[in-house]
């Protein structure tokens, strides 16, 4: 199975701190932020690996990562032109994926411990088709796509509610197999003007093609001040 991360954005909700530089290159304790997602899917044992990223920094990623050889994987990169959405993001990765599954991860999301994750790509791999996400407990789920689960299926993911149907977020952490292109090229932009990954979740949950995992091991984002933070923390207590 190949791999993507997602690094693009403006990380608008980390400014000043990414007004010069790329939210995913920002510290989490004694690594570059992208270095978690980057060893996430090598511990996977994930061997080919695209990273998409925004224009102003793509060339950051190149002079910090390489060709991948000193992590003992390939490394390619994408450019993202503009901004527009996690799923506008992921559709440049179609030619890379050349029908086969995927595993993608955002590059601002921190898993503590690769093991539970490790089992659920193993599982997918098995999975005829579809798709497989990976959900957490967490305190503050109106930060994050928010899974309803019914009858041990994940019934609907509701993006950033106001009123949280469970506390179970969507992480940043999807397999998908070859029908994610076309679903991409079927939704709409959201209200916030973005090809949203929780639309591309709903179709397949539709389909009733969707699979989850509940992690037990840490997880945060690091996008805004707050998770940043925690991340650093959570990372600096672990290490
Ligand atoms: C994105 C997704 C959200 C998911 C989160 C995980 O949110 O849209 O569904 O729960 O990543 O980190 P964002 O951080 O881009 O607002």
């Amino acid at each position: 199975m190949k791999g993507v991360i997602l690094a693009g954005g403006n990380g608008t909700r980390l400014s000043p701190l990414t007004l010069v530089t790329n939210k995913h290159l920002l510290p989490v304790y004694k690594k570059p932020m992208i270095y978690w997602p980057l060893e996430t899917l090598i511990q996977c044992g994930i061997k080919n690996i695209l990273i998409i990223s925004g224009r102003g920094h793509a060339g950051h990623f190149v002079n910090l990562l390489g060709s991948g050889k000193k992590f003992g994987v390939n490394l390619s990169y994408e450019v993202q032109e503009n901004a527009g959405g996690i799923a506008h993001a992921l559709a440049i990765a179609d030619d890379f994926a050349d029908n086969g599954k995927i595993a993608v991860i955002l590059g601002d999301n921190v898993f503590m411990d690769s093991k539970e994750i490790q089992k659920g790509v193993k599982d997918f791999k098995q999975q005829k088709n579809g798709s497989k996400i990976f959900l957490k407990s967490v305190l503050d789920a109106n930060r994050f796509g928010v899974a309803e689960i019914n009858k041990k299926k994940v019934a609907r993911i509701e993006e950033k509610p106001a009123k949280p149907k469970s506390n179970l977020a969507v992480t940043g952490i999807y397999l998908y197999d070859e029908q994610v292109f076309n679903i991409i090229r079927k939704i709409k932009p959201s209200r916030r003007g973005e090809l949203e990954i929780t639309d591309v979740n709903n179709s397949y949950i539709k389909k009733n093609q969707m699979t989850f995992q509940i992690l037990k091991s840490e997880w945060t984002d690091a996008g805004t001040f707050d998770s940043l933070l925690r991340a650093n923390l959570l990372a600096a207590e672990m290490a």
